[in-house]
């Protein structure tokens, strides 16, 4: 029988437990932000109103979710919710070798340390920031292969994530298989504004790589996000469910870093999973100097026993339906006001496109950190600069992302969040740039202090 349809996309849950949220005044936040030296990572999550900064280990937990930390085994070796978190693991992945850990760059740190060393690239359509560094660390190059569409903020390809082929094949042939230990693909494509990659571009980068012979990996943080715009864009796959589309894009792939802080909805844990078994070993006996045994890999039972859960919760057609509608949501708004954002709207945030918003502010006084930390002074948001601060060598665009966690805020919240964009666009000729007065020597943005110019 056919039911009846609504226009209206509901959060499908209802809140079971309450945490209040904390309003400061405009005094309060001023006086923040200078202790911050701007910077709003050193600012206390307690003086946050709406925290936008990521969407990584912040989301809300299932009821089923908790019933499973109850339940979960905390013996050392060979714990019932190992093989619980290694059986969803390996159902979307079917991959030999399943390895958690205690987040994604845990997994970065051990593959890297294996496979990288000065004189090799590591190639992917865009590297994260703490995977750009792991891979740096060893001295590898990190290369950034995105299609052009995915450098322009206002492309309306449909997968502005997947990689461009020729690109690919003219690297290979230019500095050898040899020299490239690994191709990734990063799905969705964080640093690109969250943009999906097609199922046809994982395929053919897949191919390109097994004509070589060279190992293509997924960093599969938001797999099922990207499933869901494949289901949604991709010609042919409408009738699909998500997880048989997860599964195909995993079946192309050898290997996966996950942090399962994203797309299994749990506020800590990630992974490393691979077919290699010589490199299995490798990562088995590195794995145990820092992550642990490998049943538990720097988590606890319960850790796992919420992934498992939170990997069944994911793939629903109805969570993912909301989870895109309410970047839409917020996306839409923004548009209407004349705001420049990043379209199509992303997976997992909005980003805003402060050199678009901000001419009057170059690139070197980061227009970016200009924009999040007015945000802030306004209306006590917290978001993050995706732009010259936090990639002071590779930025291609100037953003601002909003990441909205999971299941955590109701479209009130949103609402008021697109409220306080449009006051500061409104107010945005007072801006002022910045200058770095004192950084670190990687990963700057985490604790960077800068002053007004
Ligand atoms: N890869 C991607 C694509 C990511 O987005 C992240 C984290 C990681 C790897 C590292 O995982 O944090 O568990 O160690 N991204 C977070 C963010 C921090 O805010 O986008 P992790």
């Amino acid at each position: 029988m056919q039911d009846f349809e609504f226009k209206t996309i509901i959060e499908p849950f209802r809140i079971k437990m309450v945490e209040p949220l904390s309003r400061l005044s405009l005094k309060e936040r001023e006086e923040w932000l200078g202790r911050a030296h701007y910077n709003l990572f050193l600012i206390p999550a307690e003086a946050i109103l709406i925290d936008l900064l990521t969407d990584s280990g912040t989301g809300a937990m299932s009821s089923k979710q908790w019933a499973g930390m109850i339940d979960g085994d905390e013996s050392y070796a060979g714990a019932r919710s190992f093989f619980a978190f290694e059986r969803e693991v390996k159902g979307l992945t079917s991959h030999a070798f399943i390895f958690p850990t205690h987040q994604g760059r845990a997994a970065e740190r051990i593959l890297f340390t294996i496979i990288g060393k000065k004189g090799k690239y590591i190639l992917n359509n865009n590297h994260f920031d703490t995977t750009r560094a792991n891979i740096e660390y060893t001295g590898a190059e990190a290369v950034d292969l995105v299609i052009e569409e995915g450098k322009n903020p206002r492309s309306e390809h449909p997968f502005k994530g997947n990689m461009d082929l020729d690109k690919l094949k003219d690297f290979i042939k230019q500095k050898g298989v040899e020299n490239i230990p690994m191709v990734l693909m990063t799905v969705t494509n964080n640093s690109g504004g969250g943009q999906p990659v097609s199922l046809e571009n994982i395929k053919q980068v897949s191919k390109i790589c097994r004509t070589h012979k060279i190992p293509f990996f997924l960093d599969a943080c938001r797999f099922a996000e990207n499933a869901y715009f494949i289901k949604k864009r991709e010609p042919g796959q409408a009738h699909r469910t998500i997880k048989d589309i997860v599964c195909e894009v995993f079946s192309y792939t050898d290997g996966s870093l996950m942090s399962a802080k994203k797309d299994a909805m749990v506020n800590i844990g990630g992974w490393l999973t691979l077919n290699d078994p010589e490199l299995a070993a490798h990562v088995k006996n590195l794995g145990i100097l820092t992550e642990g045994f490998p049943t538990y890999g720097g988590l606890a039972g319960r850790d796992l026993e919420a992934i498992a859960q939170g990997l069944r919760e994911v793939v629903e057609e109805d969570y993912l339906q909301y989870r895109i509608a309410s970047m839409e949501y917020l996306g839409r708004h923004l548009v209407k006001h004349d705001i420049p954002i990043l379209t199509p709207v992303g997976g997992h945030a909005v980003y805003l496109d402060a050199k678009a918003m901000l001419p009057h502010i170059p690139t070197h006084q980061f227009p970016g950190q200009a924009l999040a930390t007015e945000l802030y002074r306004v209306g006590g948001l917290r978001s993050v600069e995706i732009g010259s601060f936090m990639f002071p060598q590779n930025a291609k665009m100037e953003l601002v992302r909003l990441a909205i966690p999971r299941r955590v805020y109701t479209q009130s919240h949103i609402d008021y969040v697109g409220e306080v964009i449009v006051k500061v666009n409104e107010m945005k000729k007072q801006m002022r740039g910045f200058r770095i007065v004192e950084e670190p020597p990687f990963l700057r943005h985490f604790s960077a202090k800068l002053e007004r110019v």
